[in-house]
């Protein structure tokens, strides 16, 4: 589903360094994350069974979340899978700060996209 305005997702303070927590933006499940100060927000369920991402892994380093059904991992950049067996990506999108909020915005392109 997609995003087509800003919307308030949550606090600065929510949102602890080098973790993710699941928010909602509307009817979008979003999986929101926090590595070395800055925000990622990608669509928190799963392409490959519903699953929501942000009860998965986070793993800072590699910019990616786990899967915690099934182990994909899929990248926070670019919603692409990483690992089987999801093989398609999961939506991203662009995230800002203003003063102590979150908010986030129209998606991204896809890697998966033209
Ligand atoms: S539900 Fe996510 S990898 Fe299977």
């Amino acid at each position: 589903m997609s995003l087509n305005q800003w919307t308030k997702v949550a606090a600065v303070e929510d949102v602890p360094e080098g973790e993710m927590i699941g928010v909602s933006a509307g009817q979008v499940k979003i999986c929101l994350a926090r590595i070395k100060g800055k925000y990622y927000a990608m669509n928190d369920i799963c392409s490959h069974f519903a699953t929501r991402l942000s009860g998965g892994e986070l793993y800072p380093d590699q910019l990616e979340v786990e899967c915690p059904l099934h182990d994909s991992r899929f990248s926070l950049v670019d919603g692409s899978p990483h690992e089987v067996p999801a093989e398609e990506c999961v939506d991203v999108y662009a995230v800002k700060v203003e003063g102590e909020e979150i908010l986030v915005g129209p998606r991204e392109p896809r890697a998966d996209s033209d």
